[in-house]
């Protein structure tokens, strides 16, 4: 028996809704392999923890992260828990992204069965790359150090080298296991940088490319963030991994979203050399919180993921197939805003039911 320990954060607004879902869907599988077992351990964090107590999290809290296999994470925040200096306070990517140095925010954005598309033309499988997010410098190297008084702020973009190199160096390894974009099959790295107006994206692009040159069998190509907007919803067929500063990978990576069901749809990882956590790309979404109506795959598809990373690809890939057979039967509908017409409950139900009989 392969044993593993997984600290679980629920976090606010729909996030204890979600995660109670991710681990029904993990028990069942757990139970349905046999060969390997999950103790899971849950730690409150977030927004409502931060009103409670003026910390977003515990130093234990962090401590648990740190020494477990993984952590599985609901989205937190809430947009009325501020600091003094006003932004939001119930964050956790300080603590969690650089403090745990989670340089790679890896995004999968794929088009499955059944959902709600506003792109015409594409079939399921149709649209699937991954954006790859630079997620310890760039624009959120400012985070809570803005400068400024009355009459003017800054927040300073940081790029360095071993930065870049890393994060560009993580995406030519993953285009060098996928099998390349549904539209032609070529594995294919594609930088998003702003080279035409800021000299630290002339520093990342320079980068990519003398990354891209030990990569000779990975077409590697730039776009401006502008275009890529357009892009991801013009073309997204031609699109396999995707890098980019931590600030553009914020944007396009919801904006994907929008092309594949919506958020409830997005699931993501956080990881580094030595530690990682998983959740949905998607925040707290007060303005559904408490309905029973919020889509649970982003949060099943990230305890997919995390199973795959810490070495049970079986178990990650059963979810994976028992979520797109939910959506391909038409066992559960979802709304064009992308929330679950019969509820939250009943969809993690329809993904239960697809396992255990899988
Ligand atoms: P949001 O992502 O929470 O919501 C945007 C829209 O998407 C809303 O209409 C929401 O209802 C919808 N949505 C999100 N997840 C959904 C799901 N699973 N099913 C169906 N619909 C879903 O963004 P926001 O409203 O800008 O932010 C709310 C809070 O979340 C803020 O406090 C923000 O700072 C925080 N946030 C946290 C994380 C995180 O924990 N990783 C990520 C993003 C935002
Ligand atoms: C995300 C979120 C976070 C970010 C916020 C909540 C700090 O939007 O995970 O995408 O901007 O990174
Ligand atoms: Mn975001």
């Amino acid at each position: 028996m392969r044993n593993y320990r997984i600290v679980v954060i629920p976090g606010d607004n729909i996030g204890p809704e979600l995660i109670e879902a991710a681990l029904d869907v993990l028990e069942t599988v757990q139970k349905t392999e046999g060969d390997f077992k999950v103790a899971f351990e849950t730690h409150q964090a977030g927004a409502a923890y931060y009103a409670k107590t003026g910390v977003a999290m515990s130093p234990e809290t962090l401590e648990a992260c740190r020494s477990a296999d993984s952590v599985l994470k609901g989205p937190v925040g809430d947009p009325a828990v501020r600091t003094p200096d006003g932004i939001e306070a119930g964050l956790l990517g300080g603590i969690l992204r650089s403090g745990l140095d989670l340089f790679a925010n890896v995004r999968p954005v794929r088009l499955y069965p059944g959902v709600s598309t506003p792109l015409q033309g594409y079939e399921a499988g149709g649209i699937d790359y991954v954006v790859v997010r630079e997620n310890t410098e760039g624009l959120y190297a400012s985070r809570g150090r803005g400068v400024g008084g009355p009459n003017a702020m800054a927040d300073t973009m940081i790029m360095t080298r071993p930065g870049v190199e890393r994060i560009v160096r993580f995406a030519f390894n993953l285009a060098q296991k996928r099998e390349g974009p549904p539209s032609d099959g070529v594995r294919r790295v594609t930088c998003v940088e702003k080279s035409n107006v800021l000299r630290s994206f002339v520093f990342f692009r320079d980068i990519f490319f003398e990354v891209a040159a030990e990569y000779p069998g990975i077409e590697a190509e730039t776009i401006y963030p502008d275009a890529a907007a357009q892009a991801l919803v013009m073309n997204p067929g031609h699109y396999d991994v995707m890098v980019m500063e931590n600030f553009l990978g914020d944007i396009l990576s919801d904006l994907g979203g929008g092309t594949i069901g919506g958020l409830g749809m997005c699931p993501g990882g956080n990881i580094g050399d030595a530690y990682s956590y998983f959740e949905p790309v998607h925040g707290s979404a007060p303005d559904i919180a408490g309905k029973g109506v919020a889509n649970p795959m982003s949060q099943i598809l990230s305890a997919a993921m995390m199973l795959r990373h810490i070495g049970e690809a079986a178990a990650s890939s059963r979810i994976e197939k028992a979520v797109w057979k939910v959506l391909e039967t038409g066992d559960v509908r979802f709304d064009e805003r992308g929330r679950a017409v019969p509820g939250t409950k009943a969809v993690t139900k329809a993904v239960i039911g697809r396992l255990e009989d899988s």
